[in-house]
């Protein structure tokens, strides 16, 4: 029985360590050319292989990262488990990120990065942080997680999801009408939707309208659900006040694009988590370990809701 990882080398070989040591009964390879396909019962990949129905015997495909959406699920057959990675190290990277994020717009850091660039030096009125709204989008694992990370500056803290939620010292809406409310009491939104047919180009002209005027954007989720032309719309016409983008549709994003040198958004190429590779090795282990228990593994993926 394999264990086949399709991906670098460096994280591979903790991988194999963790493995031999906890699972020993399971080959560990790192060399699809190499392996018997037949005797591939667990795959960890970030994309799917060209040949994956050479795996027959392939019982769980495990994504290097916490989004599946590069994977196309109508490839992948029924019997497969697909799961996602839910692994302390990116959740602790986003809650980071988030809080960077939050506070660079909470304390107007794009407007004192140009005004550095012009020599003016002007201090600007400041909200605090009691009454500075902040919407997450996407209540999951770490939509859950950024909001905890948030907590201690104090800030007024909204999320909304699908499904209705009940979360400590957070106002939860849920649907279409749950969205319409909190957009219009969300001074800073973050994105931390999976990219899915109902999340695509969510974040789009009609949804910046329903902000406060002088919002905030924090998106973190995938690029595709942003509609770029109607951020730079809603940047120049000030309905926002700034963006920080970390995922743009397509990465990299093209020279030239507007984005790049645009005064109100802060721009990062698609850090805010990555998998590390100790915890995701751990989180792998505890997921093989259900499943041959008979449960479950955390992250396992709902294919009809695309997440
Ligand atoms: P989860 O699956 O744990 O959570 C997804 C959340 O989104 C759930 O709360 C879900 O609602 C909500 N949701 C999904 N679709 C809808 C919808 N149509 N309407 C309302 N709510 C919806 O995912 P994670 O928190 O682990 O990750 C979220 C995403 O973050 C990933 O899919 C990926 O795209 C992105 N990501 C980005 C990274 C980066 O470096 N930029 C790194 C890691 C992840 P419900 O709870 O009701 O099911
Ligand atoms: C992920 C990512 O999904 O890095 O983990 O975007």
């Amino acid at each position: 029985m394999t264990f086949l990882f399709n991906s670098d080398a460096r994280r591979g070989y903790i991988f194999q360590q963790a493995i031999a040591h906890e699972l020993p009964d399971l080959s560990f390879c790192m060399d699809p050319a190499s392996v018997d396909a037949d005797t591939v019962r667990y795959l960890l990949t970030w994309t799917l292989p060209d040949d994956l129905r050479r795996y027959r015997n392939l019982e769980v495909l495990f994504s290097i990262g916490a989004g599946i959406d590069q994977f196309e699920p109508a490839r992948v057959p029924d019997h497969v488990k697909i799961v996602r990675m839910v692994e302390d190290g990116i959740t602790r990277m986003m809650q980071e990120y988030v809080a960077l994020g939050v506070l660079a717009l909470h304390r107007n850091l794009p407007a004192y990065l140009s005004q550095q660039r012009c020599q003016v030096w002007n201090a600007l009125p400041q909200v605090q942080a009691a009454e500075r709204r902040i919407g997450v989008l996407g209540l999951g694992n770490l939509g859950q997680a950024v909001l905890e990370g948030l907590k201690p500056f104090g800030f007024v803290l909204s999320g909304w999801s699908r499904n209705q939620r009940e979360l400590e010292g957070v106002a939860c809406f849920a649907g279409q009408a749950g969205l319409q409310a909190m957009l219009s009491t969300t001074d800073i939104l973050i994105c931390l939707l999976p990219l899915t047919d109902e999340t695509r180009g969510l974040l789009n002209a009609d949804l910046f309208k329903k902000l406060p005027q002088g919002a905030g954007l924090v998106h973190v989720g995938r690029g595709p659900q942003l509609v770029s032309e109607d951020l730079l719309a809603a940047l120049d016409s000030g309905r926002l006040a700034g963006a920080v983008i970390d995922v743009t549709d397509p990465e990299p994003l093209p020279a030239r694009h507007p984005f790049w040198n645009h005064e109100r958004i802060l721009l990062t190429p698609h850090i805010a988590s990555v998998t590390q590779p100790h915890s995701a090795a751990r989180a792998v282990i505890d997921n093989i370990k259900r499943i041959r228990a008979g449960m479950d593994p955390l992250g396992l993926v709902d294919r009809r809701r695309g997440y």
